[in-house]
Formats: structure tokens, C-alpha cells, sequence
């Protein structure tokens, strides 16, 4: 296939510091704030007279607990917080690694894919390694080269880098240049703060925010030289020309990206729905003009106009918010939509032509399979736009054009406020594209554009419910299976229900259409089965009153979301949880908070790691 030669990258990240402060406390809270991106184990080197290097399974609060006092001080260090691909998790595999000569010392967040032909070469060269990683190849090949060739640090680790294929983000300081960090990206992302006669690097800005808002992301093939007395000079990769650095002034605070107050992000990001579904709408939903203000769009209509087909592809909940995205293009814009998970789109030979609109969605910008499907697309001629949270990141540089969500940063690796927030932006595009090409009525629009700008009221209401959500969830929090059902626009809901509960609480769980119930899975329903149906009262709510009757007549548990003021299914469940009344195409929305809800209080009775779910991560950067 055309694209299994694209840098994979994985998971971890990476904070450094050079400057007047002491390095150590700024690092490990960079890297408490970077666990999102890995957790399996963590290291941190410091640069005093000599290197004092910490390195650990397990997590940033284990590397806290192995450091020495006497190995915390110094004014310059690099961390990393890693999530393994070569190698185990173990002490010796956690970053930071060192060359031979304990010169050089390497953190890297990527794949270094001809590690084991450099790794072979440097071992002819008399080069031995005590891990298994990709990284402590790296680390030697720059020393290999900077002794051979007699170079500095920084054109060495150019040098090196245009012999690897891979991905990488990476810090590396030399112990002979004691003022010095040197910092590349290919990949993986990787930010300068600037700060007052000091510097920050990280995988993203959360560890130096409190310090300054001055930063430099760094772009593909650069690298940067970053020296306390002569400053930060920035070089292309490829051919070491000077590139000029572009300072950004961040937006993003703190408070942002901490709890809030909340004991988990998860709980949080839940809670933050109703302000960040208005921060995705703000600006861009003019009903009293009847207008919707999507530059990324507007800019290039007639290609939404001309469209014969719209192609969404998407992994996980991103992929569950893109079937909401099918219901509301074919209702409201009728064009054919093909919704697909990018991991098998990218390999499948899918039919890809330039009257195709292909929209990417990923709330982190980085999953590896979303990105490789866009470059497939964009080679076929497809039309590409994409809807990303986080800014500045790799699928919103590839994407043709497209939209932020705007949800704020989301830790927990559980979506949840990147899913209702990517449905408000897909419903903001269905509105337009219906306008364009003239499918839509504007009762319509005024009708659904009225009831968007009241729903974040409506999703407080039923955050109001936690407590009666958490007492069905004392019910329930034992069960060894869980079955979702909805339809239409449900459908989507109920995969995304069953996501959240086996995501984080490690409780099997199946979403299925409620009509495929008798297919199948009726089947597993007897008085162990919980089933979780949406059925509120638009759509096909008669037929699946019929279906919560096939499974009462099986002595199933049912655990309703209804409309506030249902009847009929209150008469056949066990449990009802009451939602606003809505229009049909914002239900999603809506029913999807309490299913977090109960995913959360079920996960939290069964002593999970709400935050931080076993084997999973929030960024998925490898295949
Ligand atoms: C969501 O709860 C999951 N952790 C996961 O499915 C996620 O949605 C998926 O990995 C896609 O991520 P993205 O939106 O960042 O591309």
C-alpha cells in the first residue's frame, strides 16, 4: 500500500528546561501534566557539575518517589514520560538514555524505523547497548557522528537525523555544553516556551504555561539550538538552513488543563460540556442572520456545493460522532455520506475521486491511522477537512482546510466533551451545506439553529441528575456485560455509551442498533443483562418501545433514556433517566451525557483508574 512508508510515531512525552530555575520541579510537572500522552514508565535527566540521571517503571509519582534529593539539582534537564513501542516498560528501557561516552543524553517521542540497521552499523563501530529501545540507537548515532566528524552538538543531531526514517520529537543535551539543549521534530510534536534568559520544551505547552505564553511550535524538519547565553537558533533538518522562528502567544491557561476542582479530568471535561459546546458555536452560528460563519468552509463552498459525495473517516468516538455526521448531512444536505474508520479506509483500495469531500475527524490531531487516510485521500484528488480539538496539531496540518472544535484540552483519556463538541461543529456544517445546496429550509434552520444555542442550558439540566445516574450505577457496577441499544440518530449514541462503560470501567459492552437486537444479541439477555436504551420520544421511539418489550418479556434489566414526561417506557423499565425534549438531530448530544455519566460512576465503584484506563492512551500515534 501506497502508505506503509509514513513515519509511525508513538506515544510519550517530553519536557526540558534550561535556565536560572531549578530544572527539577518544572520537569516533573511537565511530565505530570504530559501522562496523557503515555505512562508505563518515566525518567529525568539533571546537568550540575555531573549528570544525575533518574529513570523508572511506572509513573511520573514513582519517578518522584526513586529521585534523590541529591539527584535534583541543576538548571538544565530533560524528562520523559513514555509509552513503550521497542521495549518493554522497565527502568533501563524509560528515556532519558545515554550515548556510549555518557556525553550525550536523549528523550525521544517516536518510532526510529531503520533503528535496526543503524543499530547493527554502530555495533560494527564498536558500539554496544543495555536497551532495547530505538532511542538509545539515536542517541549514539549523534555521538558516533560527533566524534568521527569532530562537530558541535547541534550539526551533529542534524547530520544524524537525515540518516533516520522514523518520526520523532526530541531534546538532547551534551554534558560538554553545559548552557545547550538541542531540540528536533519530524512527526511528533514538540514546543519551545520563551521565557526571561530561560527556555521550556514539550510535547505540548501544559508544562510551561504558568511560566510564560510565548512559544514556538516547532514544525516537521526543524530542529532548534537553544543556548541560555546566545539564545535560540533554528535550523531546517534537511538541509541546516536558517529558519526563522514563529513566537505564538498562547491562548491556553492553566486552570484549563487542571481539574478545576473535580476529583477526575474525566468528570471535568463532562461538566465543561455546556460552555464548550458554546465555544464551538460562538461566533460561527448567526441565527438572526440565518447564517453560519465557517471560514474554512466558506472559503471553499463550491467545492461543498459540487460535492457528489461526502466520505468522513475518524477512529473510536471521533468515529462514533462521524455517524451522527452521515445523519445529519444526508437530513439536512441530502448528499450520500460513507462514514469510515480511517484504520481500514487507509488500507481497504477504497474509490476515492476529486468530487469527494473527505472529512477527517480527531479530537487529538494525531492518531497515526486518521492521518496516514487523509494523505491517501489528498493523493486520490479528494477535497479534505478537518475537525480537531487540539490546535496547531498534525491532522489540522494536513486537512485541506477545516474547523477547531474548541472544546479546550481534553486529558481523560475518555472522550467526552471532544464528542458533543465535534457533533455541534458537524450539525454547524449540515446547516450550511444544507443552505448551499439548498436543502434546507429556513424554518428548519431557525428551528434547529434556536434549539443549538439553548442546549448547553438543557445539557445542565441533566448534569443535575448525577446523583440519580450514580445511584443506578450502585445497580449495576457488578454486571459482567452491558448491552446499548438506540436508533437513528441513537444508533451512534449507544456505540458511544458502550464505549465509555468498557473503556473505563473494563465491563464488557456491546451499542447496537435497536432493531438488530433480535438478530442476535437477544439472545445474551436474561435478568443479568443490563440494557441501555436511548428512547426518547423522536425518530422511531414506537419501535423501540417494541423492542424494550422484548427485552422486559426476557427479564433483562432496562436502564431508559427518555424524554422528560415519558410515559410508556417508564411502565417497562427498570430505571428511566429523563432528558430535556429536544429536536431529533441535537439528541445526541444530550443523551450522550448521561451515558458518560454512568460509565464514570460505574468505573469509579469498580476502582478504576477513571483518568488513565489500563492499556489505553489518549493519542493513539501508532497503527
Ligand atoms: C475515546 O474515548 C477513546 N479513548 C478513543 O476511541 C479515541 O476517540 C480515538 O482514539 C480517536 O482519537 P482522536 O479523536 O484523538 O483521533
Amino acid at each position: 500500500m501506497r502508505l506503509e512508508k509514513q513515519p509511525r510515531t508513538n506515544m510519550c512525552g517530553i519536557v526540558g528546561y534550561i535556565g536560572n530555575r531549578g530544572a527539577y520541579p518544572i520537569i516533573i510537572q511537565g511530565l505530570k501534566r504530559l501522562e496523557y500522552r503515555g505512562y508505563d514508565s518515566a525518567g529525568i535527566a539533571l546537568l550540575n557539575s555531573e549528570l544525575q540521571l533518574t529513570k523508572t517503571k511506572g509513573k511520573v509519582a514513582d519517578l518522584e518517589a526513586k529521585a534523590q534529593q541529591d539527584k535534583r539539582s541543576g538548571t538544565l534537564g530533560i524528562g520523559h514520560t513514555r509509552w513503550a513501542t521497542h521495549g518493554v516498560p522497565n527502568d533501563v528501557n524509560a528515556h532519558p538514555h545515554t550515548s556510549n561516552s555518557g556525553r550525550l543524553v536523549l528523550v525521544h517521542n517516536g518510532i526510529i524505523e531503520n533503528y535496526e540497521s543503524l543499530r547493527a552499523y554502530l555495533t560494527e563501530q564498536g558500539f554496544t547497548f543495555s536497551s532495547e529501545t530505538d532511542t538509545e540507537v539515536l542517541v549514539n548515532l549523534i555521538e558516533h557522528i560527533q566524534i568521527t566528524q569532530g562537530l558541535k552538538t547541534g550539526k551533529a543531531v542534524q547530520i544524524a537525523l537525515n540518516q533516520v526514517v522514523g518520526a520523532y520529537a526530541i531534546a538532547v543535551f551534551d554534558k560538554e555544553r553545559p548552557k545547550e539543549i538541542v531540540v528536533a521534530k519530524l512527526g511528533s510534536p514538540l514546543a519551545i516556551g520563551l521565557g526571561k534568559d530561560e527556555y521550556f520544551v514539550a510535547s505540548d505547552a501544559s508544562p510551561f504555561i504558568e511560566y510564560t505564553n510565548r512559544s514556538i511550535y516547532l514544525e516537521d524538519n526543524e530542529m532548534a539550538v537553544i543556548n541560555q547565553d546566545k539564545g535560540l537558533k533554528m535550523y531546517a533538518i534537511p538541509d541546516n538552513s536558517r529558519v526563522d522562528p514563529q513566537i505564538q502567544e498562547l491562548q491556553l491557561s492553566l486552570e484549563k488543563i487542571e481539574k478545576g476542582g473535580y476529583d477526575h479530568f474525566m468528570l471535568k471535561e463532562i461538566y465543561d460540556q455546556p460552555a464548550a459546546i458554546i465555544d464551538t458555536f460562538r461566533g460561527r452560528l448567526h441565527r438572526d442572520q440565518q447564517q453560519i460563519l465557517l471560514s474554512g468552509l466558506e472559503e471553499h463552498k463550491t467545492v461543498f456545493q459540487n460535492a457528489k459525495r461526502i466520505i468522513i473517516i475518524a477512529c473510536g468516538t471521533s468515529w462514533h460522532a462521524g455517524l451522527v455526521g452521515e445523519y445529519l448531512f444526508e437530513d439536512a444536505a441530502r448528499i450520500p455520506v460513507e462514514v469510515e474508520y480511517a484504520s481500514e479506509f487507509r488500507y481497504r483500495n477504497p474509490i476515492i475521486t476529486n468530487e469527494d469531500v473527505v472529512i477527517a475527524i480527531s479530537q487529538s490531531g494525531e492518531t497515526a491511522d486518521t492521518l496516514a487516510a487523509i494523505k491517501l485521500a489528498k493523493e486520490a484528488g479528494a477535497f479534505v477537512f478537518g475537525i480537531c480539538n487540539v490546535v496547531g496539531s498534525s491532522i489540522a496540518r494536513a486537512a485541506d482546510t477545516g474547523a477547531y472544535t474548541h472544546a479546550g484540552p481534553e486529558i481523560g483519556v475518555a472522550s467526552t466533551k471532544a464528542f458533543t463538541t465535534q457533533i455541534t461543529l458537524l450539525l454547524l456544517i449540515g446547516l450550511r451545506l444544507g443552505q448551499l445546496r439548498g436543502t434546507l429550509s429556513a424554518e428548519d434552520f431557525n428551528r434547529v439553529a434556536e434549539e443549538l444555542e439553548a442546549l448547553p442550558k438543557a445539557v445542565e439540566t441533566v448534569l443535575k441528575i448525577e446523583k440519580e445516574i450514580e445511584q443506578i450505577a450502585k445497580n449495576y457496577k457488578d454486571a459482567a456485560n452491558f448491552l446499548y441499544l438506540g436508533r437513528g440518530y441513537n444508533f451512534p449514541v449507544a456505540l458511544e455509551g458502550a464505549l465509555k462503560l468498557k473503556e473505563i470501567s473494563y465491563i464488557h459492552a456491546e451499542g447496537y442498533p435497536a432493531a438488530e437486537m433480535k438478530h442476535g444479541p437477544i439472545a445474551l439477555i436474561d435478568k443479568n443483562m443490563p440494557v441501555v436504551v436511548i428512547a426518547t420520544n423522536k425518530g422511531h421511539y414506537e419501535k423501540v418501545v417494541s423492542n424494550i418489550q422484548e427485552i422486559k418479556s426476557r427479564n433483562g434489566k432496562i436502564i431508559a433514556v427518555v424524554t422528560k414526561g415519558d410515559r410508556p417506557v417508564k411502565a417497562l423499565a427498570d430505571h428511566v433517566i429523563e432528558i430535556p425534549e429536544v429536536t431529533e438531530s441535537l439528541t445526541p448530544i444530550l443523551a450522550s451525557v448521561p451515558l458518560q455519566l454512568l460509565a464514570y460512576h460505574i468505573a469509579l465503584m469498580r476502582g478504576c483508574n477513571v483518568d488513565q484506563p489500563r492499556n489505553l492512551a489518549k493519542s493513539v500515534t501508532v497503527e
